[in-house]
C-alpha cells in the first residue's frame, strides 16, 4: 500500500490534521470492522471466540510485529505496556556487587525508576548528557560505559526531544564492555525500517498504541534468542508447555515472560494496524515521515517557533518537538482548528506518520501562524 491508500483507511483524515501518533493511534476503516467483529463475537458467542479468537489474534501479531522488526517469531513475548517489557527485561540482569548501569539524559522513566528498587537499588546510575548540539554523543558512552556496567538502558527515538539514536553502535559498545542493551522503541516501532538481528540488543520493547497502528494495553518485547534460557522472575499458565501443576516446564522462547490472557480486545485492534504496515513497505514508511518531519520543521522554523528536534535526518524520525512557552494555549488553538498535536510542560510536539500529508502541516502552520497573529 502506498501513503494515499492508508490515508484513505482513515476517517479522520477527512476531517482533521492528526499529528499525534507519538501519542495515540487513530481508527481506520479496518479497525472499525474487526472491532465490530470482535464485540459481535462477544456479544453473541464469546465461548467461540475464547477458544477461536485468542490464538488467531496473538500468534498473527506476533508474527507481524517479527516481520516489521527483523526478529524471529519466538523472540516475542506480547505484554501490556512498553514500560513492563521493560522491566521484565531489568528483572533478567544479574545485581552484580559494584555495578553500574548506563542511561542517557534522555532516558524514558520507566527504564530508570525500576532501578531504584530491590535487587537492582545498589547499583551505581550513570548518564550520559547530551552536549550543547542537542546529540548524545556515542563518544560519551564509550566513556560511561566499563566492564562493571551491567546494563545501558534508552529510548531509541525520544518523546521530549524527538532524538533519533544509533542503537546498533549502543551495542556494539556495550557489548565490548560486557553490557546488556535494553532499548524503550515506543517512538520507533512502526515509524521506521528496524532489523533487530542486525542491531544486536539484548532486549526491545515497544507499546503497540503509537506508530504500530494499534492498541493501548497491548505492547511487545523482544528478547534475542541467546537469553532465551534466562529465568523469569514471574510464571503463569502461558510462561510454560504445561497446564500440569506438577510438571512446571517454562517454554524455551519469549513466551516464558508471559503470563495469562492477554488483551484479547487490545489485539483485535492491533492486527489491522500491523497488516497496514505489513503491506507496507517501511522503508516507504520511514522516509514518507522523515520527508513530512523535515517538511514540518522547515515551516515551523520560518514562523519563529524554536524547533528543538535535530534538522539532520540521522538524529530524527517522526516526532518533532519545540519549545514554546504557551505550549497549552498553542495546542488548544490548533485542536480548535482541527490540528490535533501535543503539549508537555513547555515542550510542543508535531508526530506526522504515513496517513498524514503535506496539507496536513500546512494545517498545522496555517494554525501556528494564526495564533502567533
Ligand atoms: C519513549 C516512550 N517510552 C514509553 C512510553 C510509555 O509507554 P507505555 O505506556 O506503553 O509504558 C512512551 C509514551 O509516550 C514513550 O514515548
Amino acid at each position: 500500500m502506498n501513503a494515499k491508500q492508508i490515508r484513505d483507511l482513515y476517517p479522520i483524515t477527512k476531517d482533521r490534521a492528526y499529528l499525534f501518533s507519538g501519542g495515540l493511534a487513530p481508527v481506520s476503516v479496518r479497525h472499525e470492522k474487526a472491532m465490530k467483529k470482535h464485540m459481535d463475537w462477544l456479544s453473541e458467542d464469546p465461548d467461540d471466540m475464547y477458544v477461536n479468537g485468542l490464538d488467531a489474534d496473538g500468534s498473527d501479531c506476533r508474527r507481524m510485529f517479527a516481520q516489521l522488526t527483523g526478529c524471529d517469531e519466538d523472540e516475542v513475548a506480547i505484554v501490556e505496556s512498553t514500560s513492563s517489557g521493560c522491566n521484565i527485561a531489568f528483572d533478567l540482569i544479574d545485581p552484580v556487587a559494584g555495578g553500574n548501569v548506563v542511561f542517557d539524559d534522555f532516558s524514558y522513566p520507566s527504564s530508570v525508576f525500576p532501578w531504584h528498587l530491590p535487587p537492582h537499588e545498589g547499583l551505581t546510575k550513570r548518564f550520559v548528557h547530551a552536549r550543547e548540539d542537542g546529540i548524545i554523543h556515542l563518544e560519551d558512552f564509550e566513556q560511561s560505559i566499563d566492564e562493571n556496567t551491567v546494563a545501558v538502558c534508552i529510548s531509541h527515538v525520544t518523546p521530549i526531544e524527538g532524538f533519533k539514536q544509533d542503537i546498533k553502535k549502543v551495542a556494539e559498545i556495550a557489548h565490548a564492555k560486557g553490557a546488556l542493551v535494553i532499548v524503550d522503541g515506543a517512538q520507533s516501532a512502526g515509524a521506521m525500517e528496524i532489523d533487530l538481528h542486525d542491531t544486536g540488543v539484548d532486549f526491545f520493547s515497544t507499546t503497540a498504541m503509537k506508530w504500530l497502528l494499534g492498541a493501548a494495553g497491548v505492547a511487545f518485547l523482544y528478547v534475542a534468542k541467546r537469553h532465551h534460557s534466562k529465568k523469569p522472575t514471574r510464571a503463569g499458565y502461558a510462561s510454560t508447555h504445561s497446564f500440569d501443576i506438577h510438571d512446571f516446564r517454562l517454554k524455551d522462547n519469549a513466551q516464558r515472560f508471559e503470563l495469562g490472557m492477554p488483551n484479547l480486545l487490545g489485539l483485535a485492534f492491533t492486527k489491522p494496524g500491523l497488516e497496514i504496515l505489513v503491506e507496507t513497505d517501511m522503508s516507504v514508511v520511514e522516509q514518507h515521515n522523515l520527508e513530512l518531519s523535515g517538511y514540518a520543521i522547515a515551516g515551523m522554523k520560518e514562523l519563529g517557533i524554536d524547533v528543538t528536534t535535530h534538522d539532520d535526518p540521522n538524529y530524527r524520525l517522526g516526532v518533532i518537538s519545540a519549545r514554546h512557552e504557551a505550549a497549552a494555549e498553542l495546542w488548544n488553538h490548533l485542536h480548535n482548528n482541527k490540528v490535533d498535536t501535543y503539549y508537555h510542560g513547555e515542550t510542543f510536539r508535531v508526530d506526522p506518520h504515513i496517513f498524514n500529508n503535506r496539507d496536513d502541516i500546512d494545517m498545522l502552520l496555517k494554525g501556528i501562524d494564526s495564533f502567533i497573529q
